[in-house]
């Protein structure tokens, strides 16, 4: 597997050419970043949990008609994606006041806000992906308005969909980041959801205990993060077996 091309590594995934043109594998590690790669270490399992909990969101929020790069899983780390030219800008939205919001406005973690607020910022590893309003996105071009648009309707969509999916289970969406791309068909483009979603990029607090099960275990050193996403997947009807063996290579599985 090592001999297929690597078109970009990242610092949680790494994208391989697909096996036809205009497809790529997305390959989930085990490193986990905090502050702009300033925390790093290696968690054993998270990229095996992350791909079937992604893989699984991906599905559901395609079954609601929400156009997304998934194609389908391949192996325990990996999945077949459809090849997107990523807008640089992550969208963030926030239900629950937490993480950087609340240290911008000096707001309890916790505060439920009055509505649902949509960010922007810049994905740059040089500038730690800086905040920015429409007026950078649009002047500098990273995105027409029209694709602005886009991807606001479709995040807060996703929104919808995962804060409900989520109560579900006893969770709390607290915020999410998502990432679009431009998917070229013939001579017309779309803005599909691309990357991933999974603790990695959501907060998700137990609603009874307020328990965080994500990634804030190990920006904030609580311990315990592959057991928070395991229970994540185990709420979600997922059955990730020993998600720490095989670190060998990918096993093929059966697809559902
Ligand atoms: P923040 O409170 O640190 O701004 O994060 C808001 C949400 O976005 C949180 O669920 C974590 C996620 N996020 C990422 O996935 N990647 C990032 O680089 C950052 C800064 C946040
Ligand atoms: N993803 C960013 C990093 O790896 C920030 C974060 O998730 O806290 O540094």
């Amino acid at each position: 597997m090592n001999r297929r091309r690597r078109v970009y590594e990242g610092k949680a995934k790494i994208l391989y050419e697909g096996p036809e043109p205009g497809t790529l594998i997305q390959h989930f590690k085990d490193d986990a970043t905090a502050f702009n790669n300033q925390k790093h270490a290696k968690i054993e399992g998270k990229g095996v949990l992350n791909n079937r909990i992604s893989e699984y969101l991906f599905q559901k929020l395609g079954d609601i008609g929400v156009p997304t790069h998934f194609i389908k899983r391949m192996n325990m780390r990996e999945q077949l994606v459809r090849e997107v030219e990523i807008i640089p800008v992550e969208v963030v939205v926030r239900n629950v006041a937490a993480g950087s919001l609340s240290k911008r406005l000096g707001l309890d973690e916790g505060t439920q806000l009055p509505r649902s607020i949509m960010e922007f910022y810049y994905k740059s590893d040089e500038l730690g992906d800086p905040m920015v309003s429409e007026e950078h996105i649009t002047a500098f071009n990273w995105a027409a308005p029209q694709e602005i648009d886009d991807m606001m309707s479709v995040a807060l969509r996703v929104n919808d969909f995962l804060t409900g999916l989520f109560l579900g289970i006893g969770i709390r969406l607290v915020d999410f980041k998502c990432e679009f791309g431009r998917l070229w068909e013939n001579d017309t483009m779309r803005i599909v959801l691309a990357d991933e979603i999974s603790p990695d990029c959501c907060r998700l607090w137990d609603i009874e205990t307020e328990d965080k099960l994500d990634k804030d275990r190990f920006r904030r050193d609580l311990g315990g993060l592959v057991e928070a996403y395991q229970e994540v997947a185990r709420r979600l009807g997922l059955h990730v077996d020993n998600p720490t063996q095989n670190q060998g290579g990918p096993v093929l599985v059966r697809s559902q």
